[in-house]
């Protein structure tokens, strides 16, 4: 068959170990995920009563311009309906804009490490990918600005940055907004939006309409704990969404999904009391960390990627054994890290409390 040159070798996304999977495997009674960023707390118990009650009649196509979710987020964010594109996740959206704007002989800027989503899709199209290393954790601007040529379609600032958790401050961003040329589409990613407190990320929601070449995206997937319901979001000006729209498979949601994320969107105090356990359970790794002189990065999401003096994907390994599927730095290209979704406390306890026992076990703690 005549497959593109650039599937051959290509792997699926490796995703966490499903929980059954190792449940089974290592004969465990208890599995805890924390390896993909969901909410340990799960959705709004809004969305729960909800579910309980719902006759959806699954017979019939959802709309396909997911109206009423449409108007839902258009309020809640200030935004018109038009400036706004719903997918099947904030994945979609990622394929969506890739299929629009890149194929061979254009190129596409991203930092690494990051979401490995944006260069698989680049990929697939037959895009040259350029990779600009993290400066520190961080998104470096400057020499992604100088990555940027004539041929650049699709710029990536993953902000907060997955696998680091670090963000570019809105200033900084700014700079690099003004800098970048008017034909080059830069997407801002925020599925970690919800859990940013730094006083130095302001919404970003402003700049679309300063700078006809933005989008942001955003996703019902991470604090709004609807992972499975498959629900992200587009933010840009119409004439962006308007072309990217016929890109966009017809049913890309479906209509419980759609309802769904409608109720979670109201339960925003739901939204806040996640957040500020999370910044508890952030202090709980951070702590772990200092305490044993482990070098972390300082997390703005529900992750965080640290230092374990040791291979990671024994640590990765060793962890499993216990209960507890994590991320290998290894997979993530940050080789001697772990990355760790935050958990419950008791979740977090339980497995630094083990990570300890492991990291002793490898000789890296006396
Ligand atoms: C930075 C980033 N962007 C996008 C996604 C995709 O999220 P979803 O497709 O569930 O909206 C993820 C998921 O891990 C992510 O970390």
């Amino acid at each position: 068959m005549k497959w593109k040159q650039q599937i051959y070798g290509m792997k699926a996304y490796q995703p966490g170990k499903p929980m059954e999977e190792v449940k089974k495997e290592f004969g465990l009674d208890e599995v805890v995920k924390l390896a993909s960023n969901e909410n340990p707390y799960g959705f709004s118990p809004k969305v729960k009563a909800f579910l309980n009650n719902e006759e959806t009649n699954h017979a019939i196509y959802p709309d396909g311009y997911a109206q009423n979710l449409r108007t839902a987020v258009a309020n809640h964010l200030g935004v018109k309906e038009t400036q706004l594109l719903f997918g099947n996740g904030s994945d979609d959206i990622i394929a969506i804009i890739t299929r629009a704007l890149l194929y061979p002989g254009v190129n596409t800027v991203m930092a690494t490490p990051s979401f490995s989503q944006y260069s698989h899709n680049a990929e697939i199209e037959g895009a040259e990918v350029r990779k600009v290393p993290l400066q520190n954790g961080k998104h470096d601007l400057k020499a992604m600005l100088e990555a940027i040529n004539e041929s650049t379609s699709v710029v990536w600032v993953c902000n907060p940055n997955n696998p680091t958790g670090t963000i570019v401050d809105h200033n900084e961003l700014e700079i690099f907004l003004k800098s970048v040329p008017s034909d080059v589409l830069v997407v801002l990613d925020e599925a970690y939006f919800e859990y940013v407190d730094s006083t130095e990320y302001k919404d970003s929601i402003g700049f679309i309409n300063e700078y006809s070449n933005v989008i942001i995206l955003r996703t019902f997937s991470k604090a709004y704990g609807l992972a499975s319901f498959r629900v992200g979001y587009a933010i840009a000006n119409e004439e962006v969404i308007a072309k990217l729209d016929p890109v966009r498979a017809p049913f890309n949601n479906t209509i419980l999904s759609h309802k769904v994320a409608i109720v979670a969107l109201e339960d925003q105090e739901f939204i806040h009391s996640c957040k500020e356990k999370n910044k508890n359970g952030k202090k709980q790794f951070v702590h772990f960390c200092e305490k044993h002189g482990l070098h972390y990065y300082p997390t703005q999401t529900n992750f965080i990627l640290f230092e374990v003096k040791a291979d990671s994907d024994v640590v990765f390994h060793e962890m499993m054994k216990r209960g507890f599927i994590i991320r290998s730095g290894n997979a993530l290209d940050a080789p001697g890290y772990i990355r760790v979704t935050i958990g419950t406390e008791e979740q977090n306890e339980k497995f630094l409390s083990l990570l300890e026992e492991v990291l002793t076990d490898q000789g890296v703690f006396a």
